[in-house]
């Protein structure tokens, strides 16, 4: 049962993300304690919820000036992301944990990967929609400015009641076994890696999985192909890769 509530909407903080039947929503909880669940829609509620979220860490605005990003909260993004991308990867990033053999299990709970995949890529609401919709290759300013969405993200939300852990994987979706993702790992410190494996894997099974406006939806085959060569070169573990392509065999048919 999803609950029914209108909130005033300038005091509400986001305590975490839930999929019921397939769909997403945003768990949140307004000034006297009261939950309630919202979709991607509720365009305006998001919005105020970001800008509170803005106001509670001046690090964002810090980030904000130094990449010269104008202040801007995207909520169409936000939309289309619950609704496809982040709802997708959750639903990936569960199979693949279930297929995992029981040692590699034990060492995350299912549930911080569930809620951290629905939130992985919120820091997007952010970012430019110019950039992110670029139908062609980004230059190396643009890139910059793509590839701090996780942090932002994981700024976003450190100040909304999450676990530790969930903020540690929406900080490193995009971090590796080899180290060389993003963001710059501080010295000796890469928290929750096989959640982080996880997540990545997931994500970019998702994405591979999507038409993009610079390239077609990729088949499961060629998507598997592309992430093989990662386990090649040493970024993935290979356990997490055959959770994958288990996955893949048995339900993205
Ligand atoms: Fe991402
Ligand atoms: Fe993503």
């Amino acid at each position: 049962m999803i609950l029914k509530h209108s909130p005033k909407t300038n005091r509400v903080s986001l305590k975490g993300a839930v999929q019921i039947n397939s769909n997403s929503y945003f768990v949140y909880s307004d000034e006297a304690g009261k939950t309630f669940l919202k979709t991607g829609k509720d365009e305006n509620l998001h919005k105020c919820a970001v800008q509170s979220m803005i106001n509670l860490n001046p690090d964002i605005s810090g980030l904000l000036k130094k990449y010269k990003i104008k202040p801007s909260i995207n909520t169409k993004t936000l939309r289309e992301l619950t609704n496809g991308h982040m709802n997708e990867t959750c639903n990936i990033a569960i199979g693949v944990y279930s297929f995992l053999p029981e040692n590699l299990q034990r060492e995350i709970d299912c549930r911080v990967i569930k809620e951290a995949s629905m939130l992985h890529d919120l820091g997007k609401v952010l970012i430019p929609s110019k950039i992110l919709n670029k139908p062609s290759k980004l230059n190396i300013k643009e890139r910059e400015i793509m590839n701090i969405h996780s942090t932002l993200g994981y700024e976003l939300l450190k100040t909304q009641n999450l676990s530790e852990k969930t903020l540690e994987l929406i900080k490193y979706h995009h971090q590796n076994l080899k180290h060389s993702g993003y963001p710059e790992l501080e010295e000796g410190n890469f928290p929750s890696n096989i959640g982080v494996q996880i997540i990545s894997i997931s994500d970019k099974y998702s994405a591979l999985r999507e038409a993009r406006v610079y390239r077609r939806k990729l088949n499961r085959v060629e998507s598997l192909l592309i992430l093989y060569k990662e386990v090649r070169e040493g970024k993935i573990l290979p356990a997490v890769y055959d959770a994958l392509v288990e996955y893949a065999r048995k339900f993205d048919t």
